[in-house]
């Protein structure tokens, strides 16, 4: 079975990426064919270049309206032929010109045991609420923002002195781990988008996913 073509959008450090691509050589069962950055000069794009990964920049500051970018990215999204769009910290509200037709083949990862925190400022909030625990989601994309039906949670302690810098460090680690699981399932068909259920080897996944620490 041929490798899974695999397009990741970013828009900043890119550590989620290096994850993907560090784990591609692994097991084959995806590779990275490109990567697209909606902002210039990212670290990123650097990584990618560093692993000899196409990559480009579309900026959407140079765009007048999301649906005209949306439309833009998925024109280059789509030339790369992908079977499966990893968001790996990509910063920008989709619109459904870009996420219909790839609905299914689209996997985010937020920084929140979702459906707590959508948006942003995920850790800071968690410390606030006084929550003993935060984590980590990885979601189908749909045109909801942040939710889409989860796949897999990773879930971490906030101690009492945590910053949201220190849970955002700790999140971190996690990312890397549930976003290349749920890659690979992908890649291997046998995680699927059933209209608003996500199922995995044909069972459907609980509503906050599968628990990755449990
Ligand atoms: C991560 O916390 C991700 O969840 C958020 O952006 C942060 C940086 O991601 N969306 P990366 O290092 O660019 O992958």
């Amino acid at each position: 079975m041929p490798a899974k073509r695999l397009v990741v959008l970013i828009s900043g450090s890119g550590s989620n990426l290096q994850a993907l691509i560090d784990n591609s050589g692994k097991n084959k069962d995806y590779e990275v064919v490109g990567v697209i950055s909606n902002r210039p000069n990212v670290k990123g794009l650097k990584r990618a270049a560093m692993a000899n990964i196409s990559h480009s920049t579309l900026d959407h500051t140079l765009y007048t309206s999301r649906e005209a970018f949306d439309t833009e990215l998925l024109n280059l999204v789509e030339s790369y032929k992908p079977d499966i769009v990893a968001l790996a910290g990509f910063m920008r509200i989709l619109t459904p010109v870009f996420v219909t037709p790839l609905q299914g083949k689209m996997l985010n990862i937020h920084p929140s045991l979702l459906p707590k925190y959508a948006g942003l400022n995920t850790h800071q909030r968690a410390i606030d609420a006084n929550d003993s625990i935060a984590g980590c989601t990885v979601h189908f994309v749909t045109e909801a923002l942040d939710g889409g039906p989860p796949v897999i949670q990773a879930s971490v302690s906030i101690e009492s002195d945590e910053t949201a810098q220190s849970l955002a460090d700790k999140v971190l680690i996690s990312e890397h781990k549930i976003f290349t699981i749920a890659i690979n399932w992908l890649a291997q068909g046998r995680l699927k988008l059933n209209g608003n259920n996500a199922s995995l080897d044909n069972k459907i996944l609980q509503l906050s996913g599968y628990q990755l620490n449990h």
